[in-house]
């Protein structure tokens, strides 16, 4: 039986849906993870592991997500499925602020962070296959449901990490551009790596909270940010309530 996680970003700490049930606060091998987990319904009975990656209240920086902490204590709650909401920049002309898009690729330039759980003198030497990062089964169910929701959505993209904490230059958002990211945000990897090294089926959600850097006049500004992640997590809630109740 499947068992289904959301892990919410920048802008979705708390999942106003979501009926309580309880709220386990766990350690793990790797440290302690973001948050308690919260697991509750999500509109019907089919119980739903919400986990606010930057901490609730939001205190936690992308490079200092404790990332094995949190996806190895989903992978303790029984989890089969993630679905990773997170806030980006829009690189390419579809992605405009407030849009929605499930990428189907990533490039990783992130560096420093603890990106395996295969790296013990006793741990087996490990490659798993990245070829696609993201679970196609959750994508095409994620895609569904936006246009079961009515929502616009972009059903591919190419998801770049950065290291962050700051934002990017123009000239490396240039790069990117021409390396073929389409979108790009700071907490996509090793996420998504870590899901695949555990089994366990992973999906992203990129809501676009602004222009990347270079891509319009004037700063990046978090009034800005916090104006159009309110209407991309909105929709996103729509799209999540949609895909739980197809997935009954
Ligand atoms: N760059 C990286 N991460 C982000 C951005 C951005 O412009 N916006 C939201 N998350």
């Amino acid at each position: 039986m499947s068992r289904l996680a959301i892990i919410g970003g920048t802008g979705l700490t708390q999942l106003a849906e979501l009926k309580i049930i309880k709220r386990e606060q766990i350690s793990t091998p790797y440290g302690t993870p973001s948050a308690e987990f919260v697991i509750g319904e999500l509109n019907n009975q089919k119980e739903v592991i919400f986990l606010a990656r930057h901490g609730n209240p939001h205190s936690i920086a992308p490079h200092k997500i404790n990332y094995r902490a949190n996806i190895w204590g989903l992978k303790q709650f029984g989890v089969t499925q993630i679905i990773a909401v997170a806030a980006v920049g829009g690189i390419t002309s579809e992605m405009v602020p407030a849009h929605i898009a499930i990428p189907d690729q990533i490039i990783d330039y992130s560096y420093g962070r603890k990106h395996t759980f295969f790296e013990d003198e006793n741990d087996p030497v490990t490659h798993i296959d990245f070829s696609y990062p993201y679970s196609q089964a959750l994508r095409s169910g994620l895609i569904h449901a936006a246009r079961q929701a009515g929502l616009s959505i972009s059903p591919i993209g190419t998801y770049g990490c950065t290291q962050g904490p700051r934002l990017e230059t123009a000239a490396e958002i240039k790069r990117m551009e021409q390396d073929g990211c389409d979108l790009v945000g700071m907490t996509g990897m090793p996420e998504a790596a870590l899901a695949k090294e555990l089994g366990i089926d992973y999906a992203a959600v990129g809501v676009v909270a602004n222009w990347a850097a270079g891509k319009t006049e004037g700063e990046i500004t978090m009034a800005e940010i916090e104006q159009n992640l309110h209407i991309g997590m909105a929709n996103t809630a729509k799209l999540l309530k949609v895909f739980n109740d197809l997935a009954q």
